[in-house]
């Protein structure tokens, strides 16, 4: 199975990117990370922890890593996902601890012990991904590819034109885009068509098991808050879609081209500047992600669910 290691902020849709990748046996969880985004690191730590016991992973690995933005103050989505950062479900107090090892040290070594080059999925600002570059820069000869959620080719959701991820650590994502190791970049202009619709929500409680049922939940809280704070009738999945495009990357169609971020507009601080039609001598750094498989990310997404219900 591919090796691959999940650095997060859980978060409901980060929730189901680290279900499906413990679901689908096409994939090795080496370990998960954490970092301050969508909630405090305590919390979202904390939230890592309780989906992997529920998903029945509570071996794999979770270490805690950069508690801010490498520049400024952290802002929470906690208008999003509220104040635990995964509201809706009661979820069980975990029993697996996190690591004493810091994110970054856990990623190195996760990263630098295989044979195999190893991939690195971000669903979450990519300050610890950063951190881990500028401290190990040795990583990057084992790493496969770096897959991040964030961004967009077209409008934001946290400013006009950013993209929480990425708004909320610009100078990391900077840092990341000009690496050199392969990047694909899923961003909103793709993951807001995977939309929990009321069949989705339906078929997880029509599982009849507990993970079903906490994932219903899950949607259901996530889906009053899109509704609340941009009008979305149905909640856009973002995260498990960088999964996705490690499995079954057919499913995702993508474009090479230069991505930079833009780090001093005036209201543009955070934007993704995706050159599709390559109109700047710039040099082409990610595979940014144009098009979405819909049906067949469900189907991806829900099998492997299931198969974590029986196992
Ligand atoms: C991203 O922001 C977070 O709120 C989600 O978990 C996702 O990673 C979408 O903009
Ligand atoms: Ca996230």
């Amino acid at each position: 199975a591919l090796p691959v290691i999940i650095d997060c902020d859980p978060g409901h849709d980060d929730a189901l990117a680290l279900l499906l990748a413990v679901g689908d046996p096409r994939l090795r969880l080496l370990g998960v990370t954490t970092v301050a985004g969508n909630q405090t690191l305590d919390k979202t730590t904390v939230n890592a922890l309780k989906v992997l016991a529920l998903a029945g992973a509570a071996e794999v690995p979770v270490a805690a890593g950069c508690d801010k933005p490498l520049v400024g103050d952290l802002t929470v989505a906690d208008d999003i996902h509220g104040a635990s950062g995964l509201d809706g479900p009661d979820l069980d107090v975990p029993v697996a601890e996190v690591s004493g090892e810091h994110a970054v040290g856990l990623m190195r070594r996760l990263i630098v012990e295989p044979a195999e080059p190893v991939t690195l999925i971000a669903t979450g600002p990519l300050t610890n991904v950063a951190s881990l570059l500028h401290i190990h820069p040795e990583v990057t000869s084992n790493l496969e590819r770096i897959v991040f959620m964030g961004g967009s080719t077209d409008r934001g959701n946290t400013t006009p034109y950013g993209e929480f991820n990425i708004v909320t650590d610009p100078e990391a994502a900077d840092i990341v885009l000009r690496c050199g190791v392969p990047i694909t970049m899923i961003g909103l202009n793709v993951t807001h068509q995977a939309l929990a619709t009321t069949e989705i929500i339906a078929e997880f409680e029509g599982m009849g098991t507990r993970l079903g049922t906490v994932c219903a939940e899950l949607m259901t809280f996530f889906a009053s808050t899109y509704l609340r704070e941009f009008g979305f009738q149905h909640p856009p999945v973002h995260d498990p879609i960088a999964v996705a495009a490690v499995l079954e990357p057919s499913l995702v169609q993508t474009v090479i081209a230069p991505v930079a971020v833009e780090l001093t507009g005036t209201h543009t601080r955070g934007a993704t500047v995706v050159d599709l039609h390559r109109r700047t001598p710039y040099r082409p750094n990610a595979d940014v992600a144009v098009g979405l498989n819909v049906d067949g990310f469900w189907r991806l997404l829900m099998s492997a669910v299931r198969r974590l219900n029986k196992s």
